[in-house]
């Protein structure tokens, strides 16, 4: 073949490969293939000196030329990459800027950890410490100690969780007044709230869970009257509920206080004229007080000639409930979002 066809071959071959190049490494190869020191046109080139005169001139003039255009095509190949490569980076890298944007979400309190902050926050204030006891309660603490003897049916094996025949998942805070008695007497005077969870078998239904929380208050001192509980608790509803809140006292019976009542409060939803929420009776129930029994004086290290006290326990989630129209306990321990986040 001619030369000079050879050379038109050579330069149509690098230019199709330069088109084809799908990176640096494919340009180099057809540089190399080419124009590199054995590559087929600088052999051509190299090889002038050989060829008859005649064909000299032509075939360096187009060998320059079909270098030239070589080089030039390697050139563009190489901003052509450059620019498929920018393109290809940008696309990677694009923000959608239509997308919604990134939501914080804040957390909160729980309900419960609320309404119980709501309700130490008060008594702290009137000059209650804040103690605590164990879930897992022994016999003793839970029961025995506090007057209410091995057939009180509050032991009975249907209200409670017994983790053995001694241990049991407290069924109330007041375990909490006997603890801390044992641990401070004889020292007087005795001022703590015991906030906390208990646990009861069979409660379960839209006002009972199993699961629920209380919160105890105990006061023992020289001379400590039934007047000072009545006048203790209605400061306390005021300070949550308002000035215009009532309580009310029924008679009742727990075996760890003497007199006992059922303490009640003005109906928060209809302020005592009656609604479906106190069942048309005007009051809400919120909780037990009385004067603590001497025997429970007595087990926590105290003379009960000499000393008297009075206690109450509450239902936090009972104040929850309240406090947000909750209809159902059960909301507070399914832990829906769509619920918490209302509260
Ligand atoms: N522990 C009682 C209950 O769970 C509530 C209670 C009643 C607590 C009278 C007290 C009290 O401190 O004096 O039903």
């Amino acid at each position: 073949m001619d030369v000079l066809d050879e050379l038109q071959d050579l330069r149509e071959d690098a230019l199709r490969e330069l088109e084809a190049a799908g990176d640096e490494d494919d340009i180099e190869r057809v540089r190399v293939r080419y124009l590199g020191r054995e590559g087929s046109v600088t052999l051509i080139l190299r090889g002038i000196g050989e060829l008859p005169t005649e064909q000299r001139a032509d075939v360096g003039r187009l060998g320059n030329r079909v270098k030239a255009e070589i080089e030039s095509a390697i050139e563009s190949a190489r901003s052509r990459l450059a620019a498929e490569s920018r393109r290809r980076k940008l696309r990677e890298d694009a923000v959608d800027v239509t997308s919604p944007g990134r939501r914080h979400f804040y957390g909160r309190r729980h309900p419960i950890t609320q309404a119980m902050d709501e309700v130490l926050g008060i008594l702290v204030g009137m000059g209650y410490a804040v103690a605590t006891g164990p879930e897992v309660e022994t016999d003793w603490y839970n029961f025995t100690g506090l007057n209410i003897p091995p057939d009180h049916p509050a032991r009975d094996m249907q209200d409670s969780f017994y983790v053995t025949d001694n241990l049991v998942l407290r069924t109330q805070t007041s375990p909490v007044q006997l603890r801390h008695m044992e641990k401070v007497a004889p020292k007087l005077p005795v001022r703590i709230v015991g906030p906390g969870r208990v646990f009861r078998r069979g409660d379960d239904d839209a006002s009972h869970s199993p699961v629920f929380h209380q919160c105890e208050a105990l006061l023992v001192d020289e001379g400590v009257t039934f007047g000072q509980l009545r006048g203790t608790l209605l400061d306390f509803a005021r300070r949550l509920l308002g000035e215009h809140v009532q309580v009310r006292f029924r008679p009742s019976y727990f075996p760890f206080t003497e007199p006992s009542a059922e303490v009640d409060i003005s109906c928060t939803v209809c302020g005592g004229t009656g609604c479906s929420t106190c069942s048309q009776t005007g009051f809400l129930e919120i909780g037990g007080a009385g004067m603590v029994h001497p025997l429970v004086l007595e087990n926590g290290g105290y003379d009960p000639e000499q000393v008297s006290g009075f206690a109450f326990g509450m239902g936090v989630d009972r104040m929850a409930m309240l406090k947000w129209s909750i209809p159902d306990i059960r909301y507070l321990y399914q832990n829906d979002v769509r619920f918490l986040q209302q509260l």
